[in-house]
Order: C-alpha cells, then sequence, then structure tokens
C-alpha cells in the first residue's frame, strides 16, 4: 500500500469547497480521517463493504472488531436500528450530538463487514461542524474507527494520523486539536438495562442520571482472547506507545512520593526516563522528558493530554514512561484510567497505609 495521503486544510474561508472534496472521496469508496470532539476517526462509507475493507486493510485491526457508524442527524438512527428503545430515546436526546455511541440490533442494510458480523450495529452522531458536513455531504452513514494504526494511541490531531497512515488512506482533513482527547462512551441498550461497554467521553454518573439502572460491563484490565467479551474491542491491546509503560495508582501524595522514588532508583541505573504526570507530581520530580496531565482534579484537563503525552513521550528516546494515575476518576476520569490501564504493561498499586 502506498498512496498519496492528501491533506486538507480548511477554515473559514474554503470549508465548503474542501468539505465537498473530502466527501467525494468517501462517495467513490475511499479513506478520509477527519477530526471529532473526541479523536480524529477514519472514514469509508459504511454501507459499501469494498470501501469498509480498506479501513480494516489501513489500520491492521482484527476483522472481528467492529466499527462505530456515524450520523449527522438523529433521525437517521432508524435507517440502521431495527428499533430504538425508549431507553435508548432518552440517550439520544441527552447526548446527541456527542460523545455517547449506540449499540442497537442492526437492520440489513448495515454489511456484516462494518458491524464484524455481529446482529448489532454501534452508532453516534458527533459533535464537530467538519465531521457533520462531511457525513452529510458525503450522503451515506461513515463508519470510522479512531485514525490510528491498531493498538496505537488515539489520535488528537492531523499530525498524529499522517504518522500513523500516511501511504495509507486517500486524504486527512485537519481541523487542529481535538475538543475532548478521549473516545466515545459506548452503551449497549440492547436489552432491558443499559450496558456500559467502554468509558468514554460522557461520565458514568451522566448515563446513569438519565438512564439509571445502566450497569458496567467492561473492564479496565487487559483482558485474555478467552474470556467473553460483549464488546470485541476490549480484548486487544491498546492505546501503547512503543516504549514500556508504568502506571502508579493510588492516592495523590502517595503515588508523587512513589514516582520520585521510581525516577530517582532510573537514574541511578542510567535509565532514561519519560513522565507523565500531573502537575502536583510534576512540582516535586524532575526528569528527562516531562508531559503534564494537567490539575489532579481537572480528568478533562487529563483526557486532552493523554494520548498526545504518550505519543510525544513515544518520540523522546526514553527507555520508560512513568505515568501518574492519581487523576481524579469522576467524570471523563473513568475513561483516562481505562485507558492508562489498558496502555500501561505494569501497574504498581499503591495501597492506603
Ligand atoms: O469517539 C469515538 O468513538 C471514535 C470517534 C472516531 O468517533 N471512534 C472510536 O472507534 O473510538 P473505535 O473503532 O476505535 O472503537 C469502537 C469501539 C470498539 O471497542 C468496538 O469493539 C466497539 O466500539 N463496538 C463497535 N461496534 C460494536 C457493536 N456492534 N457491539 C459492541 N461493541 C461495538
Ligand atoms: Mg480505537
Amino acid at each position: 500500500m502506498n498512496i498519496t495521503t492528501e491533506v486538507f486544510k480548511v477554515d473559514s474561508s474554503n470549508f465548503d469547497e474542501t468539505i465537498k472534496r473530502a466527501a467525494l472521496i468517501l462517495k467513490k469508496g475511499g479513506l478520509v480521517a477527519f477530526p471529532t470532539e473526541t479523536v480524529y476517526g477514519l472514514g469509508a462509507d459504511a454501507l459499501n463493504p469494498e470501501a469498509v475493507r480498506k479501513i480494516f486493510e489501513a489500520k491492521g485491526r482484527p476483522a472481528d472488531n467492529p466499527l462505530i457508524v456515524h450520523i449527522a442527524a438523529k433521525e437517521h438512527l432508524h435507517d440502521l436500528a431495527m428499533d430504538v428503545p425508549a431507553h435508548a430515546a432518552g440517550l439520544v436526546d441527552a447526548f446527541w450530538p456527542g460523545p455517547l455511541t449506540l449499540v442497537l440490533k442492526r437492520k440489513n442494510i448495515v454489511p456484516d463487514i462494518t458491524t464484524g458480523g455481529l446482529d448489532t450495529v454501534a452508532v453516534r452522531m458527533p459533535d464537530n461542524q467538519i465531521a457533520l458536513e462531511l457525513i452529510r455531504q458525503a450522503g451515506t452513514p461513515i463508519a470510522a474507527p479512531s485514525a490510528n494504526v491498531s493498538g496505537r494511541p488515539s489520535p488528537t490531531d492531523a499530525g498524529h494520523v499522517i504518522a500513523d497512515l500516511a501511504g495509507r488512506i486517500d486524504a486527512v482533513i485537519d481541523g487542529g486539536s481535538v475538543r475532548i482527547g478521549v473516545e466515545s462512551t459506548v452503551v449497549d441498550v440492547t436489552g432491558d438495562i443499559p450496558v456500559i461497554l467502554r468509558p468514554g467521553g460522557i461520565g458514568i454518573e451522566d448515563i446513569r442520571k438519565c438512564a439509571g439502572d445502566a450497569i458496567i460491563g467492561y473492564t479496565d484490565r487487559a483482558v485474555g482472547e478467552e474470556e467473553a467479551v460483549r464488546s470485541p474491542g476490549m480484548k486487544y491491546t491498546h492505546y501503547s506507545p512503543q516504549t514500556e509503560v508504568v502506571l502508579v495508582e493510588g492516592s495523590g501524595a502517595e503515588v508523587s512520593d512513589r514516582i520520585s522514588e521510581l525516577v530517582a532508583a532510573a537514574h541511578e541505573k542510567g535509565t532514561r526516563v519519560g513522565l507523565l504526570v500531573t502537575d502536583e507530581t510534576a512540582s516535586h520530580v524532575s526528569t528527562d522528558e516531562m508531559y503534564s496531565l494537567g490539575e489532579r482534579d481537572r480528568p478533562e484537563q487529563a483526557a486532552r493530554s493523554l494520548f498526545t503525552g504518550l505519543r510525544w513521550l513515544d518520540g523522546r528516546g526514553v527507555d520508560v514512561i512513568i505515568v501518574d494515575g492519581s487523576v481524579n476518576h469522576e467524570g471523563v476520569g473513568a475513561a483516562v484510567l481505562n485507558r492508562l490501564r489498558k496502555a500501561a504493561g505494569r501497574i504498581i498499586e499503591i495501597s492506603p497505609k
């Protein structure tokens, strides 16, 4: 695979014309990466099996890991899903457009390849003008996984997409950095009780305010093939840079102390350390390379920094990346912790004294 990847830079002066060009590529069965409010997605016509096949090939994604289908208007959900139960409609009203993906029984119009052979389909309406206009102009629902090589951290700007996928996709629309930084919350609404399959941009507390009985159906640990998982994507390693990642979890001060000790021990051995840490920890350690997760109690800052930071540190030639897991777990913090745990080769848990 070595095709020329066009980079479309959008601004207010060329918006309409640029989106039209990109939409034409999608209509013809090509691949276009585009920004959403969560992360960049790698789009193809969701109803064209040959186009969708190219997504799996470009990403090196296992064929049984289904894609999210993106729509530009709520009513299009009914084109793809067999029926939309009341609790699902309530979630749509509360959170669309936005970082919420719903899993529903699919209609036959959705090809097998898009759903990884499942009888369900994942649908979301993104909250980003470029994404919405692109889907509208393409005139078809757009299948889009995160626009990274399978297993790598998700892309939060066009440079990340180019680093992973240049030569493998037709185009990327550069719309700057994303707003949220972690992917959508995935909720299975096929049963009587909604099941949260992946934590994401919408906090679990907020899902429960709307669908009070929602239960958690994901694990933060890397899970083995043999375990029955309802969201096929959960069984694969994820979000990992090339460098080894060590995550330190526990309450604030203890995590900061332990990270200082780890850094001192590493420097003693001549190991180069990269740190992805909260501002509180940063204020009492120093090391070769450091990227900020923001304030401990502001998980939305950590969400925006996490994939960017992992990619940046990966490019700094460090031997190990030590990550601060003391970020507040509320709201988008659950997604931050989930991604960090999946990226980590090793987790150090400091139990309270
Ligand atoms: O924010 C997002 O969701 C981004 C942007 C681009 O919209 N997309 C994204 O897609 O994160 P991806 O492919 O990286 O993750 C989709 C997740 C996977 O874990 C997949 O297994 C799950 O959604 N999924 C998709 N269809 C499903 C289905 N029918 N049943 C259960 N899980 C499904
Ligand atoms: Mg992904």
